[in-house]
C-alpha cells in the first residue's frame, strides 16, 4: 500500500464553483482519489478555500463589505456544493483558518531564516486617489505580448504570458480607473533564476518528461525564457501578515500561502499523521506522492513556484505529478465569472436535483485533457438520454425486468458466474481502464466502463431469453437463470468500473447487488486487473424491487430553460457593458483643468533608429532624438508601422510620463497616435518644417 496525497486547486473564495472548474480540476482529482481508494492505496484528498488574494478584496470593493464577508459566504456555499456532488475530499478547509496563517508565516519565517529570499527594493504601482500600493491584480492594461487590453498586472488572461505590472502598455488602476504613479517599497524575492541553476532543481524538473504534453511544454517555454525572482510578500492588508518587524502593512503573497493551504489543510485534518503525506522518510521508497489536480492558468504555481518552495524549505517531497487540464467553453463562449457566463454548480444541483452524476458522467466525457472543449445543454442531454439511459441504464433495467418476470428476482444457484463469452473482451476493459486511469486519461477509462453496458446488452440481445423461456422446459428455465446472473455479473463490473466516475450510481448497484464496501475493490491477480474474489456472491442475488430506473431521460423543455437562462444573463450583461463603457466614456468626455493638461509635456521627436522586440507581436523599440535627449521608448505599434520604413519619422510625444519597464526595457515617454475606432493606429506629426524637434505641443 502507498501513501498519496491528493489536491484540488485551493478555489478561490470569491464566487460559486462552475462547470469549468469542475471538468478542469475537481471532477478529475475526485476520480483519481477514488480510482486509488479502489485499488486499496492510502489516500488523503485535500483541498479548501484560497481566501486571500485581490479578487476577494476586488469584489468586497465592488460589493461595499469587507473581505471576510466575502469569503464566509463563498467558501459555505462552494464546500456545501462540493460535498452535495459527490467529491469525496478528505478535508476540506479554508485559508482565513487560524492553523493556516500560522502554517505559511513559519514556512515564509524558516526561508527568511535559512536566507533564501532576498530583499530588495523596487518601484511599485501606487494609486494617489485611494492612497494605497497596487497589489498586480488591481493594475490592468495592453498585454505588451498579444495587444489584449484587459491584462493584468500578473497575467495576460488571453495568451497566458506571466506578466510584472509594469509591463502593461497603458496601465490603469481598478481603483480609480487612474495612471498609477511608481514609488519604492520593500519586499521579498524568491530567486527563481538561481533556485533554477540549483542541482536539486534541476533533477527535479526531469519528472516532467512523463507528465502531460500540456504541461511540460509550458513549463519548458518558462524555463528557457529563464525565470526571474518573483516577490513573496505584497504591500497588501488582506492575507497573511508578513511575518517580520520591518514589514507593516504587508502580507504573502497569495500564491505563497495558497498552496501552503494544503498543508495546513493536511495539519488540522490529521494534527499527528500529516508529516507521513507530505515529508520524506528515512527509506526514500516509503516516500508519499504528491499529486495537485489544477487548471491550465494554475502550472507554473504548482509545477515550479511551489516545489521551489518545498525544495528551499526542506524536508518535504516534491510534486509527483501535476495533471492539468485545459479550459472547458460554455456554448460557444469562454466561461466567464465577472461576466456571469457559466453553468453554477449551486444551481445546477438545484435545477437538477439529484441528478449529479449525469452532470459527472457528461463533463468527463468531454474534459479538456488535452485541448479546450466544448459544454452545450443540447450536447448535455444527448449524453444523458443517448448513453446513459439507453445504454447503461437500459440494461440494468432489461435484466432486472426479466429476473423478476421468470424468478420473482430470486436468482440462487450454484453456477460459475463468469460462464458467458465476452468474459476475455471485459478482463481486457479492465486492463484498459487501469492504464487510462494511471495516465490521467479519465475520458478513456469512463469510456471502457459504458463499453462493459454495451457488452451487456449485445450479450442478453444475442441471448433473446423472452423468446425461449419455457416455464415447462427446466432445460430454458435454467439457461435463463444462468443467462440473467452473467448479465448481473456484468452488472456488477460494470458499477465498479464506474465507482469513481458516477458514484452514487454504482451504489445503486452494488446495493441492488448485496454487494459490500469491503468488496468493492480493484485488486491485481497475475499481472492483471480484476474485482476482489466472490465479489458477486451468486447465493446472494434477489432482487427487491420491480424495476430500477438508474437515470431518467432529460426531455428539451428544461434544457431550453437552461439554454434560454443563459442568454438571459448574456444580454444582462450586455446591458451592464454597455452601462459601463457609457461610464467610461463619459468619464473621459468630462472636462479636464487647463493645470491638468499642462503638466504633460508633449513635444516632437524624430525616430532615430527602430527594432522589433524580440518575442513580441506588437511592440518596437524605437530611439528618438526629442530635441532635449536621445532616449528609447517602446511602443505597441509593430502591427501597423514596419520597422525599417518609420526611420526619420517626425512624432508627437509624452516627454514626461513615468519611465517604465516593458520587457526589460526602460521606456521613456510615449509616443501619441492617432485610433480609429477599429483600433488602427497613425502617427500625427507636424505639418511644417520650421516644427524641430523638442517643439512643444500645447
Ligand atoms: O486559480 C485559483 O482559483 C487559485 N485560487 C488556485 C490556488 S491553488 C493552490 F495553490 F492553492
Ligand atoms: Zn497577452
Amino acid at each position: 500500500m502507498s501513501r498519496y496525497l491528493i489536491t484540488a486547486a485551493l478555489p478561490y473564495a470569491n464566487g460559486p464553483v462552475h462547470i469549468g472548474h469542475l471538468a478542469g480540476c475537481y471532477i478529475p482529482a475526485d476520480i483519481y482519489a477514488r480510482y486509488l481508494r479502489l485499488k486499496g492505496e492510502d489516500v488523503k484528498f485535500i483541498c479548501g478555500s484560497d481566501e486571500h488574494g485581490v479578487p476577494i478584496t476586488i469584489k468586497a470593493r465592488q460589493l461595499g463589505v469587507s473581505p471576510q464577508d466575502v469569503v464566509d459566504k463563498y467558501h459555505t456555499i462552494m464546500r456545501d456544493a462540493f460535498f452535495q456532488f459527490g467529491i469525496s475530499f478528505d478535508h476540506y478547509s479554508r485559508t482565513s483558518a487560524p492553523i493556516h496563517h500560522r502554517t505559511a508565516s513559519e514556512f515564509f519565517k524558516t526561508l527568511y531564516d535559512k536566507g533564501v529570499f532576498i530583499e530588495e527594493t523596487t518601484q511599485q504601482f501606487y494609486d494617489e486617489e485611494a492612497k494605497q500600493f497596487l497589489a498586480d491584480r488591481y493594475i490592468t492594461g495592453t498585454c505588451p505580448r498579444c495587444g489584449y487590453e484587459n491584462a493584468y498586472g500578473d497575467q495576460c488572461e488571453n495568451c497566458g504570458s506571466s506578466l510584472n505590472p509594469t509591463d502593461l502598455i497603458n496601465p490603469k488602476s481598478k481603483l480609480s480607473g487612474k495612471t498609477p504613479v511608481l514609488k519604492p517599497t520593500k519586499n521579498w524575492f524568491l530567486p527563481m533564476d538561481k533556485i533554477q541553476q540549483s542541482e536539486e532543481f534541476q533533477e527535479y524538473i526531469k519528472r516532467f518528461d512523463n507528465w502531460k504534453p500540456n504541461i511540460k511544454g509550458q513549463c519548458a517555454s518558462w524555463l528557457n525564457e529563464g525565470l526571474q525572482p518573483r516577490a513573496m510578500t505584497r504591500d497588501l492588508d488582506w492575507g497573511v501578515k508578513v511575518p517580520l518587524p520591518d514589514a507593516e502593512g504587508k502580507v504573502l503573497y497569495v500564491w505563497f500561502d495558497a498552496p501552503i493551504g494544503y498543508i495546513s489543510a493536511s495539519k488540522e485534518y490529521m494534527p499527528n499523521d500529516w508529516e507521513k503525506y507530505w515529508k520524506q522518510q528515512p527509506d526514500e521508497k516509503d516516500n508519499p506522492t504528491l499529486i495537485h489536480f489544477i487548471g491550465k492558468d494554475n502550472i507554473v504555481f504548482h509545477a515550479i513556484i511551489f516545489p521551489m518552495m518545498l525544495m528551499t524549505h526542506g524536508g518535504y517531497v516534491l510534486p509527483g505529478n501535476v495533471p492539468a487540464n485545459e479550459f472547458l467553453n460554455l456554448e460557444g463562449d469562454k466561461i466567464s465569472t465577472s461576466r456571469n457566463w457559466a453553468v453554477w454548480l449551486h444551481e445546477y444541483l438545484q435545477d437538477f436535483p439529484g441528478r449529479e452524476d449525469e452532470l459527472r458522467y457528461v463533463l468527463t466525457s468531454i474534459a479538456p485533457e488535452t485541448k479546450d472543449s466544448e459544454f452545450t445543454w443540447k450536447d448535455f442531454q444527448a449524453r444523458v438520454n443517448n448513453e446513459l439511459c439507453a445504454i447503461v441504464g437500459n440494461f440494468v433495467n432489461r435484466v432486472v425486468v426479466l429476473s423478476n418476470k421468470y424468478f420473482e428476482g430470486n436468482l440462487s444457484t450454484d453456477i460459475n458466474i463468469e460462464s458467458h463469452p465476452y468474459h476475455a473482451a471485459i478482463a481486457e476493459l479492465y486492463q484498459r481502464y487501469d492504464e487510462a486511469m494511471n495516465n490521467y486519461q479519465f475520458r478513456e477509462a469512463q469510456s471502457c466502463a459504458v463499453e462493459v453496458a454495451r457488452i451487456g446488452n449485445k450479450y442478453l440481445t444475442e441471448k433473446e431469453p423472452w423468446k425461449k423461456y419455457n416455464a415447462a422446459d427446466a432445460g430454458s428455465v435454467n439457461e435463463t437463470r444462468d443467462v440473467l446472473i452473467n448479465c448481473f455479473s456484468i452488472i456488477a463490473k460494470m458499477g465498479l468500473l464506474f465507482k469513481p466516475f458516477i458514484p452514487r450510481t454504482a451504489d445503486k448497484i452494488f446495493n441492488l447487488l448485496n454487494i459490500s464496501a469491503e468488496k468493492q475493490k480493484l485488486v491485481k491477480k497475475d499481472n492483471m486487473v480484476r474485482e476482489e474474489d466472490n465479489f458477486l456472491d451468486s447465493h446472494k442475488i434477489k432482487i427487491h424491487t420491480s424495476s430500477v430506473i438508474l437515470f431518467q431521460k432529460i426531455e428539451d423543455e428544461p434544457i431550453e430553460k437552461q439554454i434560454q437562462k443563459l442568454h438571459d444573463k448574456k444580454v444582462m450583461n450586455n446591458q451592464q457593458t454597455s452601462a459601463a463603457a457609457n461610464e467610461t466614456l463619459k468619464e473621459q468626455l468630462a472636462e479636464t483643468t487647463f493645470d491638468d493638461f499642462s503638466k504633460m509635456d508633449i513635444r516632437v521627436a524624430t525616430i532615430l533608429e527602430a527594432e522589433r522586440v524580440p518575442k513580441t507581436d506588437k511592440l518596437l523599440k524605437l530611439l528618438l532624438d526629442t530635441g532635449i535627449d536621445k532616449r528609447t521608448v517602446v511602443s505597441g505599434i509593430a502591427a501597423f508601422y514596419d520597422p525599417e520604413k518609420i526611420i526619420g519619422q517626425k512624432v508627437v510625444m509624452l516627454a514626461n510620463l513615468a519611465p517604465r519597464k516593458i520587457k526589460g526595457i526602460e521606456s521613456k515617454g510615449m509616443i501619441l497616435m492617432a485610433e480609429n475606432e477599429k483600433g488602427e493606429l497613425s502617427f500625427i506629426s507636424p505639418q511644417k518644417d520650421v516644427i524641430t524637434n523638442g517643439s512643444t505641443v500645447k
